[in-house]
């Protein structure tokens, strides 16, 4: 068995079924009627949950979990077993008595952490969401946390404790639950002593969950910045999208496992279509082409689908660390997944010099992230960097799914 979970390859499919069966309990509890509802929706009804993220980490104590489960399974198989064959009960019996008891588990402490009744909730992560959130940090939050979200507010300097980073391996480190449950209630330190108010009655639920969308924009778009690349997976915004004078439908009807390739148009000419991807067209707020002339690219072979939700170019430019005025003729590309994986800049139209900026970690789980120039290989770049974006899929973030 030991042999069978040395390497980590096993990790990253036995934390996803833990994870599966986890937030399936949390359901099954909510359809009988055991957990409530927490900010409109199933709220967890127990104390603890699984430190999936803690267990991803160490790789050490998931093993002796995973035994401890099997051990377990094992002595519930044989008493099962003890109960249907009676001429070797008593045998079966002992032996379920004995898995069970040296079932390795280790200590709580190590693979369960405190909950909070929104700890699997979520929201999508929309441009509208974005713009939302946004406004709310800038008026609520950028004060300790600082612009651009590396803690350096100007109030910070004066809190007992200086406020975190979000442009780093923080936010993939919660539960997007349990960050919405620390800004309405506050943060508080061992001693009771408030650390961080709570914003409830100040930030509706939905402004609450804008603003950790914002937060992602910023932690990403501060690792572009710093070159590091993007500190947590990014998931290409929900959108509406127009090609050529259809109606608008949501990007999340495209077609799923179809690549994306988001480009920042500038001027008025769009790219060629091709069929490596579906191209995406942001352009500024107010300068959207009429259906009529999106129609007539359509026509011509050219890309011809349209982001027209308000917000979208400075959420794609937020993400890519770009200021909203240099972003035209940037690229920015969503893997099959869904993911935003790689950016080129502008001048750089055949991803020459692109950065992957969500690399994937080895299945130990380790968190990736960093930046990578994309070697030049025998085939053009861009095939390349296709290549090693399927290759290597995000995988589990936080809890969900970390990279
Ligand atoms: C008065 C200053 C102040 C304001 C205003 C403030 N924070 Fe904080 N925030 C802090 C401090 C200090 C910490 C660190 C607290 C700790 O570790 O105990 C923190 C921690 C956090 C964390 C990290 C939580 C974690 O799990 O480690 C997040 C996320 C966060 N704040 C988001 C926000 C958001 C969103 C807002 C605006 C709605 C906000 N904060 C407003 C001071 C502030």
């Amino acid at each position: 068995m030991s042999a069978l979970l040395s390497g980590n390859a096993w990790l990253n499919p036995f934390l996803g079924a833990l994870q599966a069966a986890q937030v399936e309990l949390g359901s099954v509890a909510h359809a009988l009627g055991i957990a409530g509802d927490s900010h409109g929706q199933p709220a967890w009804p127990w104390p603890k949950r699984l430190a999936v993220e803690v267990l991803l980490i160490d790789a050490g104590v998931a093993r002796q979990l995973a035994l401890a489960l099997a051990a377990t399974g094992g002595a519930l198989l044989l008493a099962v077993a003890g109960l249907v064959w009676r001429g070797r009960r008593i045998a079966l019996f002992a032996a379920a008595a004995l898995a069970a008891w040296f079932a390795p588990w280790p200590d709580t402490s190590l693979w369960l952490t405190d909950a909070v009744p929104t700890s699997f909730q979520t929201t999508p992560f929309s441009v509208e969401t974005i713009a939302l959130g946004a406004a709310h940090y800038a008026r609520e939050c950028a004060a300790c946390h600082g612009d651009t979200g590396r803690g350096d507010g100007p109030r910070a300097g004066t809190l007992v404790h200086w406020p975190p980073t979000v442009v780093g391996p923080l936010l993939g480190h919660r539960l997007d639950g349990e960050l919405f449950w620390r800004v309405l209630h506050g943060m508080h330190a061992r001693d009771g002593a408030q650390t961080m108010p709570g914003f409830e009655g100040r930030l509706s639920d939905a402004q609450t969950w804008a603003i950790l969308d914002y937060l992602k924009v910023l932690a990403a778009g501060g690792g572009a910045q710093d070159g590091e690349g993007w500190p947590v997976p990014v998931a290409l915004p929900a959108l509406d999208v127009r090609c050529g004078d259809a109606p608008a439908v949501p990007l999340a009807s495209w077609r799923a496992g179809q690549r994306v390739r988001a480009v920042a148009v500038d001027g008025r000419a769009p790219p060629l279509e091709d069929p490596r991807w579906q191209t995406l067209l942001l352009f500024r707020d107010g300068a959207l082409p009429a259906p009529s002339e999106a129609a007539r690219w359509a026509a011509n072979g050219d890309a011809s689908c349209v982001a027209v939700s308000p917000g979208a170019w400075t959420a794609f430019a937020g993400i890519a660390g770009v200021n909203a005025q240099a972003f035209a003729g940037s690229q920015l590309i969503a893997d099959r997944d869904g993911w935003l994986r790689a950016e080129a800049k502008p001048g750089d139209p055949a991803w020459a010099n692109a950065a992957l900026l969500c690399t994937a970690a080895d299945a130990g789980g380790e968190r990736g992230g960093r930046g990578g120039r994309v070697s030049r290989g025998r085939s053009d770049p861009l095939t390349s960097l296709l290549l090693r974006i399927d290759a290597e899929p995000v995988r589990y973030v936080k809890g969900g799914y970390v990279h």
